[in-house]
């Protein structure tokens, strides 16, 4: 099917409607027959060129065969891309008899490729209209994006991300913190304008890498606070949710970055995910710039990971993919053990606590949160008033053999679970059931 067919139909139906009125012919918009526009946009909407829409009637004709594509939406299926021939009305906006008609096709022209081809035939001196008829289908048809408390999610669920984390209580090495934010400041205030100037994309790219625990989303969450404070936009990925971690997911944080007009931060967490087949060369690009969202007023993105070994040399070697790479470490030093403790025992905190920091060296910030939590409520348990130091070092006892007993027992498991047998299901699985 060629669009010449489309456009000889086109001009049938036009002459058998309204005789020789002047048209031109052109390459329109395939969103226009996209079922989510078509019932998103209510009949008296507004249009430039002093115009409403009408409405829309569907042509029967041999040179289309209407067909729709489908897709989830929330929770609800809909139908969206459709192939398919219609005339779309407009009105004078005072004088809703002034009337006027679009002829409008769109088809798939070639088999193997799966793309819509629109052409219509819009009356002289309504190209104006009918532009920002188009201009509206467009936006109806654009993924809509959950925006909270000025956060766009993308994928994941509200649970996923909370911006409301201070951060003083963020518990690392103060240089480290000093330097991210920065980093950070110093991009938006000057490197914009300087990115500008050399004629780049104002895209800045950080990573934070680090073992599971050491408060790298947390450490996002209050860097999206204070984003947030200085009125810039905080555009969030999530790799955890149903969909997982797909192109199409960064694609759409990009459209919510390129159209946000406004400095924006886009965090993405575990990056390393979509390092992972196909989507590999894609987020390449991305970081080279080539497909990178272009927002005059600058996108700062800080990623995630737990695997820094997952980004290869390709990422790591190659200046100018990753900007800067920050180690999010675990607990080093005696005083910031002291510290993320005292934190976690709030209130019940006692000098004597302090003891057991030799314990809590080498361990992510959860380890701590959870020692202090399981002390405390073992104190609650047994009605006592204060967290003594024994309890203390019970719960992180209990907790190192806890984490020892695992190692050990998927060490020893292991080799069971993918052993001779093989439609033995998986050892994870296995773990479960014997606890
Ligand atoms: N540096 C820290 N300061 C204060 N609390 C921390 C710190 N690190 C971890 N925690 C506590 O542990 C919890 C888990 O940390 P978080 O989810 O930020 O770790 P993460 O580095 O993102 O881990 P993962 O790599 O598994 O995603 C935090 O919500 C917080 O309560
Ligand atoms: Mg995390």
């Amino acid at each position: 099917m060629r669009y010449e067919r489309l456009v000889q139909w086109a001009k049938q139906e036009w002459t058998a409607r309204y005789d020789d009125a002047p048209f031109i012919t052109i390459w329109a918009s395939s969103e226009c027959s996209n079922k989510i526009a078509q019932k998103q946009i209510k009949s008296g909407r507004k249009l430039r060129g002093k115009a409403r829409y009408v409405g829309l009637e569907e042509l029967d004709t041999d040179v289309v065969v209407p067909i729709s594509d489908y897709g989830s939406r929330g929770r609800k299926m809909v139908l969206t891309a459709t192939a398919g021939a219609f005339v779309f009305t407009f009105a004078d906006e005072k004088d809703e008899n002034d009337t006027f008609d679009v002829i409008y096709a769109s088809s798939y022209i070639d088999d193997d490729v799966q793309e819509l081809t629109a052409v219509a035939l819009v009356p002289e001196g309504r190209l104006e209209t009918w532009a920002s008829f188009e201009a509206i289908c467009a936006r109806a048809v654009r993924p809509r994006i959950r925006r909270r408390r000025d956060v766009y999610i993308i994928g994941g669920t509200d649970a996923f991300f909370d911006p409301t984390v201070d951060w003083d209580d963020v518990i690392l090495d103060p240089n480290l913190k000093s330097t991210i934010m920065d980093d950070i400041e110093a991009f938006f205030n000057e490197g914009v304008d300087i990115y500008r100037k050399l004629k780049l994309t104002p895209f800045r790219k950080l990573l934070m890498a680090g073992v599971p625990g050491t408060g790298k989303t947390m450490l996002c969450a209050a860097l999206a606070r204070h984003a947030l404070n200085e009125r810039r936009i905080v555009v969030y990925v999530s790799g955890s949710d149903r969909d997982g971690a797909t192109f199409e997911k960064m694609q759409r944080a990009f459209q919510a970055v390129a159209s946000a007009h406004l400095p924006t931060l886009l965090i993405v967490e575990e990056i390393d995910a979509y390092l992972r087949g196909d989507d590999k060369a894609r987020i390449l690009n991305v970081l080279d710039g080539i497909e990178s969202p272009n927002n005059s007023k600058g996108t700062l993105m800080i990623s995630t990971t737990n695997y820094p070994e997952a980004i290869d040399d390709r990422i790591f070697k190659r200046p100018g993919r990753l900007d800067r790479i920050f180690v999010v470490p675990t607990i080093e030093k005696e005083n910031l053990a002291e510290e993320m403790l005292r934190h976690y025992m709030a209130d019940q905190w006692m000098d004597n606590h302090a003891k057991i920091t030799p314990k809590l060296i080498k361990q992510p910030g959860a380890f701590v949160r959870e020692v202090a939590l399981h002390a405390r409520m073992i104190a609650a348990h047994e009605h006592q008033t204060e967290v003594t130091l024994a309890m203390l070092q019970k719960s992180v006892d209990s907790l190192l053999r806890q984490m020892r007993l695992d190692g050990d027992f998927l060490l020893q498991r292991r080799p069971l679970g993918l052993g001779a047998n093989g439609s033995r299901r998986r050892s994870g699985f296995d773990f479960e059931d014997d606890f």
